[in-house]
């Protein structure tokens, strides 16, 4: 078998750090091939190394059987390769067309031919059906437009490989769906596409067949529809992974929040339109949408974040006209999607993280000073109860990974017992394996009694872990329905705005 791209025993150390140790990968012309494995596995290492961007300290790199040395991204683009990078490289004030052709410019008596270069993007764009208006600026684009001008730059290098690093992480549900039209239009094409992903069900649904990467070894190999996600999960993480989530049913005691004819923004669209809303003591509440419904502005008007007329209670309490620390005192703890804007700050140690909001407790402070050591203790403590690998309390949480991050602001939140708990994309960005510890945290608060209301643009995620679920769509609850009785085929239809179909 002629493999169209194969690596054998490929390894690269950084220092101490071996990203890649002994790699092979063999990739069919014409398929597209997942990388998988969690943050740190050494996916990204091993694409800089396809593209020319780091050159291995070991092992060969072989294009359709022929051994290659790349010394640059250029050597690789000479040889068929493209690369669309976790962050995009594109220049903003140029257009799209001025992007995709720099460096590659059709020219004639030595100057560049605009007319040309303008059309032969456009009928690029048209065959592998990317819609993209080529003589917009990149600024005026939103990331996934974005995305597609990066894989057409590839495409008009002529790029037989084409390498996507991540490319749905920075994607909504239907700018993935897009996307994956356009890689089966490649594939079709006879193509080859490296698929770099750590999420299972996007290498179940796109990919041929799968790599999987544990601490820069092969873990495994296999085409897709021989493998199970089990298995796939197993050699990611060493250990098995329960992609369900474990929950008994719930038993709702007290209204705990009630949200009542809540609106956020003015004139006739407004991004939360009338509102309603009930959370119980011991259930979940999920809110299912696609992004950009709402589902942020209603959360941070809930938390005292940003302005809303209407309702809000907390356990009885008009909570409405508080501010956010008034609001955390009476009873809300709120895990934000933005975590590293507003759940942390990069220069913070840990312990200054985990004692955010808390500064004024008695147990933590004397005098209106705050009490050094028990801060330090405390934060110890939530360390080693929520397995946040760090080295010290003392550490700069910058420096952590997404999941780690995550499970310190977990940790946090969860530390005051509040009565309402607000989860906001509380697994994106994190390892498989801290997902799991993450839900099965979130149900244990539930069983405890809180009342949860959960956000997510994971439509596997809102099912598995929701009692109920609100469908939003345009600021409004398009639907409720118990999540024991949904499927994903009527949530889909339901995020889309499809209320007769869903029926
Ligand atoms: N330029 C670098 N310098 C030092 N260490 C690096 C560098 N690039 C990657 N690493 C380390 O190599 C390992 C693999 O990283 P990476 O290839 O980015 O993983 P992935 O893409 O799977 O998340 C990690 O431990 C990472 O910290
Ligand atoms: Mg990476």
């Amino acid at each position: 078998m002629q493999w169209e791209l194969e690596t054998i025993g490929v390894t690269k150390r950084f220092g101490p750090v071996t990203a890649n140790e002994g790699v092979d990968l063999r990739v069919k012309k014409g398929e597209v091939h997942a990388v998988m494995g969690e943050n740190g596995a050494g996916k990204s290492t091993l694409m800089s190394m396809l593209y020319g961007l780091l050159q291995p300290d070991d092992g060969e790199i072989l294009i359709a059987g022929r051994q290659v040395h790349f010394t640059s991204a250029l050597d690789a683009i000479g040889h068929g390769l493209g690369m669309v990078h976790q962050a995009f490289q594109l220049f903003e004030e140029l257009t799209v067309w001025e992007n995709i052709v720099m460096g590659a410019e059709p020219a004639r008596r030595g100057f560049l031919d605009r007319r040309r270069a303008i059309a032969s993007v456009a009928g690029l764009a048209e065959r592998y059906d990317l819609k993209v208006d080529v003589t917009q600026r990149v600024r005026d684009l939103s990331v996934g437009i974005r995305q597609r001008v990066e894989i057409l730059k590839a495409l008009y290098r002529d790029a037989q490989i084409l390498i996507l690093d991540e490319p749905t992480a920075v994607l909504t549900p239907q700018e993935r769906d897009g996307l994956f039209a356009v890689i089966r239009a490649l594939r079709d094409d006879g193509r080859t596409i490296l698929f770099v992903t750590h999420k299972l069900h996007e290498v179940m649904e796109i990919t041929d067949s799968v790599t999987v990467l544990r601490q820069g070894r092969v873990t495994e190999r296999m085409a897709t529809k021989e493998s199970t996600p089990e298995a796939i999960i197993t050699a990611m993480t060493g250990r098995s992974v329960s992609l369900d989530v474990a929950k008994g049913p719930a038993t709702p005691g007290e209204i705990v929040l009630q949200v009542a004819g809540l609106t956020v923004g003015q004139g006739p669209k407004p991004a939360v339109a009338d509102v309603s809303i009930t959370v119980r003591a011991g259930e979940i509440v999920g809110i299912a949408g696609v992004a950009g419904n709402g589902q942020s502005e209603l959360i941070e008007a809930i938390a005292g974040l940003r302005p809303g007329s209407g309702r809000v209670t907390l356990k009885g309490r008009d909570i409405a006209s508080l501010r956010v620390a008034e609001r955390r005192e009476a009873g809300l703890a709120y895990i934000p999607e933005d975590r590293a804007a507003t759940g942390t700050a990069a220069g913070a140690t840990a312990a200054e993280t985990l004692l955010m909001g808390r500064q004024g407790d008695a147990a933590l402070s004397r005098g209106g000073l705050l009490n050094l050591p028990a801060i330090s203790e405390r934060a110890r403590r939530l360390i080693a109860q929520n397995d946040i690998r760090i080295s010290s309390e003392r550490a700069k949480v910058g420096t952590l990974s997404g999941g780690n991050l995550q499970k310190v602001v977990i940790a946090r939140e969860l530390d005051h017992e509040a009565p309402l708990l607000i989860a906001e994309q509380p697994t994106r960005g994190v390892d498989v394996g801290a997902i799991e510890a993450i839900h099965a945290r979130i149900v244990a608060e539930r069983d405890a009694g809180r009342a949860v209301l959960l956000v997510s643009a994971e439509m596997s995620e809102v099912l598995g872990l929701s009692d109920r679920i609100l469908v939003m769509y345009e600021g409004r609850i398009l639907a409720e329905l118990p999540a024991s009785e949904a499927t994903e085929a009527q949530l889909g239809l339901l995020m889309a705005g499809r209320t007769g179909e869903a029926a």
